[in-house]
């Protein structure tokens, strides 16, 4: 089979930190055993997060300089607007910062006290969102997705049976949308399928209910389809995501992810009364409906990344990438959430340090050991970040107890990848030798962030 490359070459480069082990471990000592608390300069190859970590195209640099930061009516609004609504094909558009903010517009617009979200599977600001304004979230996706080891092409699924009997229990009238994500990031960025995502939206329209997507990794999961859903083989990757997004009444959207910049964000509609009502909303939280969160710089730069993401060699690379880390995992009998996912390889903690209890906190424990043997840094998706029971005061104890090891796009080369793939492999050569931790301070609330350990 013939090699292929990276779509892109490098125009600008950013220096590493190379740090001995010994300053490695006063670093790791300094953060509380919390990779959320290494400052950067001390990290060689970061994994923390896929979220504002892309590399911007000599394009999108270009745009920034010809942004129009008037406070109304500004061109490079419409340049977005236009790009959203040319890609994703819905016919009114709001800016936001992040995708926090159109998640707060969209709870803030569409939930009532009591209310119930379902979900394929949540993730923690969206769920946030969602409770805040009186919801509770329930989660529909297929059983599979619980599972680390069970190998399902679309791990993202809805479970059509458990949607069904929650509007039969609930009432539609007691549903204010469908929070589909497509890919699933707490699943191990898992796919939905075309299929799934119509009959979703069959269901719920047969019910009058709307159907919004949480969009942010939309782009992965049309090139999933490509490669595996029958009959889709030779589109194009925009035409993918067209038919998908025509299956949603509106979305939310991080544009830290598949939009290839460093913030920003949007709300998406078709409902012309929904997107009058979120125009008075925009004002009171983000900004003008012609800026929302971002500087007319940052919209320029989202246009035109926008434009790049849907680039069909682009999308192979990053999904290739991250599975290129992946194999090399499998190969050599690393436990990980299989399949690869589309922004994440996920290591099983659970497996990996088989000889910890969940109270150690293995997930906590791997990161750290990681950090200290490479420099790598990867965040703990497990016991710390699931906190702890509101009534009971006990931890939250997760099925799944794994770090996530997640690629930015377009800023490291497989060699880099090569380097993180020998050191868990090392890692889990001497697994017996790394020990759990405890907890030295725990903040009240999304304490994951600010936890302090120190080893058994
Ligand atoms: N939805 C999903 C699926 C996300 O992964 C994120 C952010 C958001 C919404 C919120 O978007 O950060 O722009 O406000 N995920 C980041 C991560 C933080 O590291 O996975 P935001």
């Amino acid at each position: 089979k013939r090699r292929t490359a990276e779509p892109y070459k490098i125009k600008a480069v950013e220096p590493l930190a190379m740090l001995s082990y010994e300053e490695r471990k006063d670093a790791l000592e300094r953060a509380g055993y919390n990779t959320f608390l290494i400052d950067s300069h001390d990290v060689y190859i970061d994994l923390l997060t896929d979220s504002g970590t892309s590399a911007m195209s000599d394009r999108q640099w270009g745009a920034l300089m010809v942004g129009d930061e008037a406070y109304a009516g500004s061109k490079s609004w419409k340049k977005l607007e236009q790009a959203v609504r040319e890609v994703y094909g819905y016919k009114y558009v709001l800016p936001t910062h992040q995708g926090r903010g159109a998640e707060n517009l969209l709870s803030q617009l569409k939930i009532k006290q009591g209310d119930v979200v379902p979900g394929n599977m949540y993730f923690t600001t969206t769920r946030a969102h969602q409770e805040l304004n009186g919801a509770r979230f329930v989660d529909i996706i297929i059983d599979e997705a619980h599972d680390p080891s069970y190998e399902h092409p679309f791990k993202g699924n809805v479970d059509i049976k458990k949607l069904e009997s929650l509007i039969h229990e609930v009432g539609s009238e007691r549903i204010p949308y469908v929070c589909l994500a497509v890919t699933v990031n707490m699943a191990g960025g898992q796919p939905v399928s075309m299929q799934n995502m119509k009959e979703v939206y069959e269901l719920c329209q047969y019910h009058g209910i709307d159907v919004m997507l949480d969009a942010t990794r939309c782009v992965e999961n049309a090139y999933f389809i490509k490669e595996r859903e029958a009959g889709y083989e030779n589109h194009k990757i925009k035409d993918i995501l067209k038919e998908m997004f025509s299956y949603s009444d509106g979305c939310t959207m991080s544009g830290k992810k598949d939009c290839l910049v460093n913030i920003g964000g949007f709300l998406a509609m078709n409902d012309e009364e929904l997107y009058a009502r979120s125009r008075e909303l925009v004002v009171v939280y983000e900004g003008m409906p012609s800026y929302g969160g971002m500087a007319g710089r940052d919209m320029e730069a989202m246009a035109q990344g926008i434009y790049e993401s849907i680039d069909d060699h682009y999308i192979q690379h990053r999904i290739q990438q991250v599975r290129y880390l992946g194999q090399q995992l499998i190969d050599a009998g690393i436990p990980v959430v299989q399949p690869i996912g589309g922004h994440a390889v996920y290591l099983d903690a659970r497996q990996f340090l088989s000889h910890l209890s969940q109270e150690e906190f293995p997930a906590q424990a791997l990161a750290a050991a990681l950090y200290l043997d490479s420099g790598v840094r990867a965040m703990e998706r497990g016991i710390v970040s699931a906190g702890r029971n509101k009534d009971t005061g006990e931890h939250n104890k997760p099925k799944l107890e794994l770090v996530r090891l997640t690629i930015p796009r377009r800023v490291y080369t497989n060699n880099h990848m090569d380097v993180v793939a020998d050191s868990v492999i090392a890692l889990y050569e001497k697994r017996r030798n790394i020990s759990g931790l405890r907890m030295d301070y725990e903040p009240p609330t999304l304490r994951f962030f600010n936890a302090r350990f120190s080893p058994l």
